[in-house]
């Protein structure tokens, strides 16, 4: 699933889970609208107060100070029995109403945050970048980036990798020999592969390869790396880095995204650079 899907899905998710927090407060709100409203209460005391005020008035003598209004025993119009309203019969007060939504817009966000950590880990848990991505057969990917004495560097969008064949005897005295599983598949021809990251150690730009040098020259500020990614010239301050890989049992090609592997700048290359013009001035 594409991650403009994913996006699409969480936001019609929040949206309906928005819509229907808003039309349960609402109806709950609606529930409880009855015969008494809070405001026809206010306005009953407010008449019962002025009635005794005006009472009390015209009862004391002229000269007494004005006496205090105390609350009233509640009389009622008839015999009828009269029950105690409990607060959730009366049911939802403006400011409960209010505290729900605040708290309904509150656990929405939290919701959003949580969906919105989902889709940033989901090609973790479905196998996207970041987990080990077959480039594909190891036989064919060889025949496709080897070109007689001419490397051709095979973009892998998935892995965010260039696939480049790197002779085994090479790496004693370079920069992998440290590392060797980042070259895999040399066994029995003696050519391996290796998986470059597409992106620049300076500053992240996506580095293309150059077919006239033969390296990999970064648009942005001109570093340039030879065609095992050692780097050769620019701010760059170390080869391009690149993936552990393997061969699987099925013959393919495999290229571990979770492990990145950084290397210092090469003291000795592995291969001539540049063999041709540059494509980055
Ligand atoms: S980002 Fe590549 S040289 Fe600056």
């Amino acid at each position: 699933m594409s991650g403009a899907a994913l996006f699409g899905i969480i936001l019609v998710v929040s949206t309906v889970v928005a819509a229907g927090a808003i039309i349960a407060i609402a109806s709950r709100r609606s529930d409880s609208e009855g015969s008494v409203t809070s405001a026809e209460l206010d306005r009953k005391a407010a008449k019962a107060d002025r009635d005794r005020r005006k009472a009390m008035a015209a009862a004391a003598p002229a000269d007494a100070p004005p006496a205090k209004l105390v609350p009233a025993p509640i009389e009622f119009e008839d015999d009828a029995p009269r029950q105690e309203v409990t607060a959730s019969e009366f049911g939802v007060t403006r400011r409960k109403f209010f505290n729900r939504a605040v708290g309904a817009i509150f656990g929405l966000y939290l919701l959003q945050f949580a969906l919105a950590g989902l889709a940033f880990f989901w090609p973790k848990l479905k196998g996207g970048f970041g987990t080990p991505i077959s480039a594909g057969a190891l036989d064919a990917l060889k025949a496709e980036v080897v070109d007689g004495a001419r490397l051709v560097p095979k973009f892998i969008p998935a892995a965010q990798s260039w696939v480049v064949p790197f002779p085994m005897s090479s790496l004693p005295g370079s920069s992998f020999e440290a590392t060797p599983f980042v070259v895999a598949g040399g066994e029995s021809d003696g050519i391996g592969l290796m998986a470059l990251w597409q992106r620049c150690v300076h500053l992240g730009c996506r580095v293309p390869s150059c077919e006239s040098s033969q390296g990999f020259e970064c648009p942005c500020h001109g570093s340039k790396y030879n065609g095992h990614g050692e780097y050769s010239a620019g701010p760059a301050p170390r080869n391009l880095d690149r993936f552990a890989v393997s061969v699987d049992a099925a013959g393919e090609f495999i290229i571990e995204t979770g492990t990145v592997v950084q290397t210092a700048r090469a003291k000795h290359y592995t291969i001539a650079y540049p063999q041709g013009p540059f494509c980055v001035g």
